[in-house]
C-alpha cells in the first residue's frame, strides 16, 4: 500500500510516498530554515505562512516523482501533533481536505512516533521491541518501543531538549541556527577536553537535564568577556558537543543494559550527530545489542517518516475522521 505522508510540524513542509511503510518512493522537503536563521531561531508566524505557501506543490511534487495519483494512495497520513500549532494545523487541514476529496482515510501520525520510524526507512530487518533515543529540537526521550504502535517512556528531559541545548549555545558562540550541524561543524576543530563543563545531576535514572550545562556555557563565555579574552569557540564547541553527547549516550546505554534490551536505535535531528552516534554505536557492540541508526537524510523532519509510521498506525486501525484537528503537545503513548 502507499501512503502519503505529510509533515508541518516545525520549519519543513514535508511530502513523501511510501510504500508499505518501509520503502521509500518519493521524499520532498520544502524548508524555510535560510529564513528563520536571520532570527536566529524558528519564528512560528514565518513557519505558518510559509508551510501555507509550499504545501499544495510540495504534495503535488511527492505524488508526480512516485508517478502516481491519488487514486494509486491507500492512506493519507499526517502529522497532528506535537508541534507549532499554527505550523502543523496547515498540515493537518491540508490533509484532511486531500483524504475527503479523493476519498482516502486519514491517520493521525503522533511527530515523535514518525522520527523513531525513519529507522524502519533504512533496516528493512528492524521491528519492535527496541530501545530508541529520541532527540530532536523539542523533546529527548528514551523510549522502549513496545510494538509499531505502543511505547513506554523511561526517561526525558527535565528541561531543555537536547537540539534545543545545541541551538542555545550555538547563539550564545554566533553560530549560526541551526544549531546542531553549526556546533558539530565548529567542534571538528576544537579539543573536547578544553572546558570542563558540569555534568548535570537530575532525578531519575534516565532523565536528563541540559539547562545548567547551557548556563555553564553562557557564563564561561561572559567571563572570558568580561577578562576581555575572547573564548575559543571551536574548543568550547567540541567540550559542549563531548559533555551532551556523553549524557545522551550513557543515559540509553544505561537503560539499554537495564531493559536487556537487544537492539538500540537513534532518533531525530540530533541522531544526525556524527559523535553520538559513534559514542551509541561503540557502547551497544559492548553490550552485544544490534544498534540501528536512520540514515541522515531521514533524521531531521520529513515526510517519508510520516508515511512510513502512518503505514502502521492504519494496520492497527488509528484512523481519523474529519473532526481531526492538530495539539500543541501529546504523549508518545496517548493511545
Ligand atoms: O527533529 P528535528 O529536525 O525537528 C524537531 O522535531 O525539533 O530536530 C531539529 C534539531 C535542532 O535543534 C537541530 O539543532 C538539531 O536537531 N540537529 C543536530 C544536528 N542536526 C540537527 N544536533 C546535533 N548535531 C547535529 N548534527
Ligand atoms: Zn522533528
Amino acid at each position: 500500500m502507499f501512503v502519503l505522508g505529510i509533515e508541518s510540524t516545525c520549519d519543513e513542509t514535508a511530502a513523501a510516498i511510501v510504500e508499505d511503510g518501509r520503502k521509500v518512493i518519493s521524499n520532498v522537503i520544502a524548508t524555510s530554515v535560510k529564513e528563520q536563521a536571520l532570527y536566529g531561531g524558528v519564528v512560528p508566524e514565518i513557519a505558518s505562512r510559509r508551510h501555507a505557501e509550499s504545501i499544495s506543490a510540495t504534495v503535488d511534487k511527492a505524488l508526480a516523482d512516485a508517478g502516481l495519483t491519488m487514486a494509486d494512495v491507500g492512506a493519507v497520513a499526517v502529522t497532528f501533533a506535537p508541534g507549532l500549532i499554527g505550523a502543523v494545523l496547515v498540515g493537518v487541514n491540508f490533509a484532511k481536505g486531500l483524504a475527503y476529496a479523493a476519498g482516502k482515510p486519514l491517520v493521525p501520525v503522533h511527530h515523535l512516533r514518525g522520527h523513531i520510524a525513519a529507522n524502519y526507512l533504512t533496516h528493512p530487518a528492524l521491528r519492535p521491541p527496541f530501545l530508541c533515543l529520541v532527540a530532536s529540537g523539542g523533546h529527548s526521550h528514551i523510549v522502549l518501543v513496545e510494538d509499531w504502535c505502543r511505547y513506554h517512556v523511561l526517561g526525558r528531559t527535565v528541561d531543555d531538549a537536547a537540539g534545543e541545548a545545541f541551538d542555545k549555545v550555538a547563539r550564545t558562540l554566533g553560530l549560526p541556527y541551526p544549531g546542531g550541524p553549526s556546533i558539530a561543524a565548529a567542534a571538528r576543530g576544537g579539543d573536547p577536553k578544553a572546558y570542563k563543563l558540569p555534568v548535570p545531576h537530575v532525578e531519575g535514572r534516565y532523565n536528563v537535564s541540559f539547562s545548567g550545562l547551557k548556563t555553564a556555557v553562557i557564563n564561561e563565555v561572559h567571563n572570558a568577556e568580561q577578562r576581555g579574552e575572547p573564548v575559543n569557540v571551536a574548543d568550547m564547541a567540541a567540550s559542549f558537543q563531548e559533555r551532551i553527547d556523553q549524557i545522551l549516550a550513557k543515559k540509553l546505554l544505561a537503560a539499554a543494559a537495564d531493559t536487556g534490551a537487544r537492539t538500540i536505535c537513534l532518533a531525530g535531528g540530533v541522531a544526525a550527530n556524527g559523535r553520538l552516534r559513534q559514542l551509541v554505536n561503540d557502547g551497544a557492540q559492548k553490550l552485544g545489542a544490534r544498534i540501528y541508526l536512520p540514515e541522515l537524510k531521514y533524521c531531521g523532519d520529513n515526510g517519508a517518516m510520516i508515511a512510513a509510521q502512518g503505514y502502521y498506525e492504519y494496520q492497527d486501525g488509528n484512523l481519523a475522521d474529519w473532526t481531526l484537528n492538530g495539539l500543541p503537545t501529546l504523549a508518545i503513548n496517548y493511545r
